[in-house]
C-alpha cells in the first residue's frame, strides 16, 4: 500500500476527504503521518481521533533548511511515498523540494497562475473573475508555481461573499484532491516540461 504523508496547518477538512476517501475504498493508500507547523491546528486532532499518528513540529527560531530537514527526517522515519500539502502556510525550502522530486502536492483555491498566495477567494471575488476554482499542482521551492495535475471551475456568483464562494470552492477541493492523489500513486501520468500528460 502506498504511504502518504499529510503536512498542514489548519482546519484540515482536505486531509478529512482524503481520509474519507481512503476510509471507503476510493483512494489505494494509507496515511502514515501528520504533521503540522502548529500545535493547535485542529486537523492534527482530527488525525489522532481517526487513530493516525499526528506530530506538531514548532518552528521555533529554525531558518527555513533547518526546519525543513526536521520534516524531511519525520517523514522519511514514516517512509512516505507521497507528501500531500493540505492547508499548509509555509513555503518549503529547496531542500524539501528535492528530497521529495515529484511527489508533493498542493491545493491551492484559484485557478492557477491566477491567484496565488493567501486569501485567493477573496482576490478572485474583488478582481471580479465570473469564474474561478481549485487546483492541484507539482510543489516546487516557489509559491504556488508547479506543473498543474487538475483543476476544477466554480462560477462567482453576484451574492458571493468569500464565504459562499470560499464553501463552493472547498467542495471541488475536497473531490479533486483524493482523485489527483489517485493517479499520481497509479503512476498514470508522465511530463512534458510543464504539462502533466495522463497515460
Ligand atoms: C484550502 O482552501 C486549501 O486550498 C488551501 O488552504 C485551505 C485549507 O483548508 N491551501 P483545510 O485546512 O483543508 O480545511
Amino acid at each position: 500500500m502506498k504511504r502518504l504523508g499529510i503536512l498542514l496547518s489548519g482546519r484540515g477538512s482536505n486531509f478529512a476527504a482524503i481520509a474519507r476517501n481512503i476510509r471507503e475504498g476510493a483512494l489505494a493508500a494509507e496515511i502514515s503521518i501528520v504533521l503540522s507547523n502548529r500545535a493547535a491546528a485542529p486537523g492534527l486532532e482530527l488525525a489522532r481521533s481517526l487513530g493516525l499518528p499526528a506530530r506538531a513540529i514548532p518552528p521555533q527560531n529554525l531558518d527555513r533548511e533547518a526546519y525543513d530537514s526536521l520534516l524531511i527526517e519525520a517523514l522519511m522515519e514514516a517512509e512516505v511515498d507521497l507528501v500531500c500539502l493540505a492547508g499548509y502556510m509555509r513555503l518549503l525550502s529547496a531542500r524539501f523540494v528535492r528530497a521529495f522530486e515529484n511527489r508533493i502536492l498542493n491545493i491551492h483555491p484559484s485557478l492557477l497562475p491566477a491567484f496565488t498566495g493567501l486569501d485567493a477567494q477573496h482576490q478572485a471575488l474583488t478582481y471580479g473573475v465570473k469564474v474561478t476554482g481549485c487546483t492541484v499542482h507539482l510543489v516546487d521551492e516557489y509559491l504556488d508555481a508547479g506543473p498543474i495535475l487538475m483543476q476544477a471551475a466554480v462560477p462567482v456568483l453576484d451574492t458571493d461573499t468569500v464565504e459562499t464562494l470560499s464553501a463552493r470552492i472547498l467542495e471541488q477541493e475536497h473531490r479533486i484532491f483524493p482523485l489527483a492523489i489517485a493517479k499520481v500513486l497509479a503512476g498514470s501520468i508522465r511530463m512534458e516540461g510543464r504539462r502533466v500528460i495522463s497515460l
